[in-house]
Parts: structure tokens; C-alpha cells; sequence
């Protein structure tokens, strides 16, 4: 099962891939947590990620399709893989394309978090993260168990740099520009599903299922 998952910032991409990386045991692969966890070790890719991520802005394609590429050779992405926030320009769909069908493969499913720009403030503003695992809550809609700690493996979650409401908005615009086209893009390539991204975190996992099938 090869799967991406497309949506705006904040339509609950990070939160779903948790789920649909254990329901279908693939491995979950997130651009922006990889570029932050090297921003957090300050190594150089971290120290040049920085500079466009604190703005809203995207990490140049050259960086991103490399990083990606590797990830993708790693021995546990033979059995599938769930991609969050990649690819998010034509020139990086275009590349995953070329690099799968150098493999003779391709990807199975396109999955649209829709969600309109009135609900993204929001969540973006009252998120919290874990920047050991990834995982993704919300001070009002997803609460951690133990206030400041992660559910998962107990290390302090913290709010991201980018998500205060200019940078929100910064990266909201960069979508619209660059992202959206996507939609388009995967309709075309006749892989595009939409879920509506509204719903609670559980019903929009349910839509998620039906798609993608109940079994593994
Ligand atoms: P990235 O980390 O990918 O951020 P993003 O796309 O802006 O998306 P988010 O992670 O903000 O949102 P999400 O959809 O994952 O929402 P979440 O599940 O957390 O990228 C960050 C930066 O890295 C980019 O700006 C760019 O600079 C760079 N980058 C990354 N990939 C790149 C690439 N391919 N090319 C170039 N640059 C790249 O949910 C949000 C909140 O809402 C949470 O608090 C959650 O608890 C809550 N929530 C989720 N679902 C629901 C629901 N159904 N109801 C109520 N609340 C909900
Ligand atoms: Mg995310
Ligand atoms: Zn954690």
C-alpha cells in the first residue's frame, strides 16, 4: 500500500497517519518531522531547513526529493509507505512519479484531508507536538492524558515555532500557490480520494478505513 496524504496545513494529516501507519502497518513518513528532528540536532540540513520552515515557507525541491528518495530505498518501505506532507509541488510529484516507475511501480491512493481555511487557525494555534515521535494534540480537540507530556512515549510536547497565526498564514498562502495544484494533479492521475476533514479525529479515520479498505 502506497499512500499520500494531501491537505492544508492543519487538516489533520500528522494526527491520521499515526492511525493509518498502525491499522495497515506501513511505515509513516513526514517531511516536516524529519526536517525537524534535524533542526532539533542541529545538523547542516537541519540548520538550512530552518531558515524557509520559521518563515512558512517550503524547503527548496532539490533537498526535499533527495531526502525522500532515500527514505523511500530503506528496507521497511518495500512492504508500502504513507507519505505526510510530500510531495507538495508538481516538480516533487513528478519526481516520486519517475522514482517508482524506475522500480515498476506506482502509488496506489491520493488521499485528500479536506478541510476549509475557517478551521485551520484554530487548530494550528492550539496544537501541541512531540518532536520525539511526531505525535500531534490539541489543547481543546485532542488533549494529552498528562498535560505537557506525549501520550506515546512520555517526552514533553511542545507548540511549533510556525504556528502562530502570521506564520499560519504565510504557510496557508504557500499552499494555496503551490500545493493545491496537487489536487488537480492526482484527479488527472486518477489517484485522488477526498475525506471530508471536518469531522471529529475518529469519524474522519472511519472515511479513511472505507477508502482504503478494512483489511490490511
Ligand atoms: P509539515 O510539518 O508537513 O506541516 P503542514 O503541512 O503545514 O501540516 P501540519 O503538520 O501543520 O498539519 P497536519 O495536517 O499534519 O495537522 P495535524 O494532524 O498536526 O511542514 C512544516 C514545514 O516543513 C513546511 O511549512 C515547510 O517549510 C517544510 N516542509 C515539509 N515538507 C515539505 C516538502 N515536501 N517540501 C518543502 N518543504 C516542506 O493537526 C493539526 C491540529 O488539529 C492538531 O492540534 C490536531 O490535534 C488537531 N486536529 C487534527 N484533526 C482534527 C479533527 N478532525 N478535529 C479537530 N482537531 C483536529
Ligand atoms: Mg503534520
Ligand atoms: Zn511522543
Amino acid at each position: 500500500m502506497k499512500i499520500i496524504l494531501l491537505g492544508p496545513p492543519g487538516a489533520g494529516k500528522g494526527t491520521q497517519a499515526k492511525s493509518i501507519s498502525n491499522r495497515y502497518d506501513i511505515p509513516h513518513i513526514s517531511t516536516g518531522d524529519i526536517f525537524r528532528k534535524n533542526i532539533s540536532e542541529e545538523t547542516p540540513l537541519g540548520v538550512e531547513a530552518k531558515r524557509y520552515i520559521d518563515n512558512g515557507q517550503l524547503v527548496p525541491d532539490s533537498l526535499t526529493i533527495d531526502i525522500v528518495k532515500d527514505r523511500l530505498s530503506d528496507e521497511d518501505c518495500k512492504k508500502g509507505f504513507l507519505l505526510d506532507g510530500f510531495p507538495r509541488t508538481v516538480a516533487q510529484a513528478e519526481a516520486l512519479k519517475v522514482f517508482l516507475q524506475n522500480k515498476n511501480e506506482g502509488m496506489d491512493c491520493a488521499l485528500l484531508i479536506d478541510v476549509p481555511k475557517d478551521f485551520i487557525l484554530d487548530r494550528m494555534t492550539g496544537r501541541r507536538v512531540c518532536l520525539s515521535c511526531g505525535a500531534s494534540y490539541h489543547i481543546k480537540f485532542n488533549p494529552s492524558k498528562v498535560e505537557g507530556k506525549c501520550d506515546v512515549c512520555g517526552s514533553d510536547i511542545i507548540q511549533r515555532k510556525d504556528d502562530n497565526e502570521a506564520t499560519v498564514k504565510e504557510r496557508l498562502q504557500v499552499y494555496d500557490n503551490q500545493t493545491q495544484p496537487l489536487i488537480n494533479y492526482y484527479n488527472e492521475e486518477k489517484l485522488l480520494k477526498v475525506v471530508d476533514g471536518t469531522k471529529a479525529i475518529n469519524e474522519v479515520f472511519d472515511s479513511v478505513c472505507n477508502i482504503l479498505g478494512r483489511d490490511k
